[in-house]
């Protein structure tokens, strides 16, 4: 499951696992986006398994419906999880247009605590289901459920949810928040055998410049300045990295920056 799907980061994610054969429940509010993903991911991979479930991911409601779908469409809980949506906000906690603050804020923090919430409990239950019939749901021939099939939470964080950056602080802090998240979620369900993991990317070229607010003069002196920016496919292949591996191994934290961008 992947939200923020209709461009962007988690639309190359979501090619990218179905490129993989996942069976994929792509989620945003631009429904007719998301719509013409599913085609270009059915083109591109004959008999790719991929559903709709639009609406806004900081709701419950449209959680709980995300959630529903993938186990409708495949059988079971949805086994990885990526909490993608989120935006930007140019300028600092005294230069950021504080109108902006509490749908960034809800989008990029609490939306994504009440998605990981939700995806870690239906995971929990659907591992204790698997331990409960012998491992049969979950795949294996006689290992813990946890081994015989990887379950994720894949959280977008940032290099400014690392390092603080001026011209981005008050988007940055959400992703500050996001890493805590992340490593709280994985002390917490890591022993029970679910990888939460986060990625950091640095500058990636995509609509979020433009629903930040930069100021297309300014990026276009970064670009110039240390580019070539990264591309959304560039992070979905760090997704894909992350996922494959064997369950018994967690690549928690990766930090993507493009080769040139000495700072943050
Ligand atoms: N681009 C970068 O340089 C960069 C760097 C570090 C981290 N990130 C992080 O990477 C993630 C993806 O960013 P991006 O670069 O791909 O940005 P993007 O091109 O602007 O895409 C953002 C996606 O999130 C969706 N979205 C936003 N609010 C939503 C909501 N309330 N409910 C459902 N979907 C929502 C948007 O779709 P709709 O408008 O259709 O809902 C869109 O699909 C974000 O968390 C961002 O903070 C980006």
């Amino acid at each position: 499951m992947v939200t923020g799907a209709s461009a962007g980061i988690g639309r190359a994610i979501a090619m990218e696992l179905a490129s993989r054969g996942a069976g994929v429940v792509v989620n945003a509010r631009r429904r007719e986006r998301l719509e013409e993903l599913t085609g270009a991911i059915r083109a591109a991979h004959e008999g790719a398994r991929v559903e709709v479930a639009a609406g806004d991911c900081a709701e419950q409601a449209t959680i709980d419906s995300m959630l529903d779908t993938a186990r409708r469409a495949f059988g079971r809980e949805a086994d990885l999880v990526v909490v993608n949506a989120g935006r930007g906000l140019s300028g600092s906690v005294m230069t950021s247009d504080t109108s902006q603050w509490e749908e960034m804020v809800r989008t990029n923090l609490l939306g994504a605590a009440r998605l990981m919430r939700s995806a870690g409990e239906r995971m929990l239950a659907d591992l204790e289901a698997a331990k409960a019939d012998g491992g049969k749901s979950g795949g294996g021939k006689g290992k813990p459920a946890w081994l015989a099939r990887p379950h994720d939470i894949i959280t977008l964080g940032s290099v400014v949810g690392r390092h603080v950056s001026p011209f981005s602080s008050m988007y940055g802090s959400t992703k500050f928040g996001v890493h805590g998240l992340a490593e709280g979620q994985r002390r917490e369900l890591g022993g029970r055998g679910i990888r939460v993991t986060v990625i950091e990317p640095g500058f990636v070229v995509s609509e979020f410049q433009q629903v930040a607010g930069y100021d297309p003069a300014w990026f276009e002196e970064r670009v110039a300045a240390i580019g070539p920016m990264l591309e959304p496919g560039d992070i979905a292949r760090a997704v894909g990295f992350v996922a494959s591996q064997p369950a018994h191994v967690h690549v928690s934290d990766v930090l993507v920056r493009p080769t040139r961008q000495e700072y943050p």
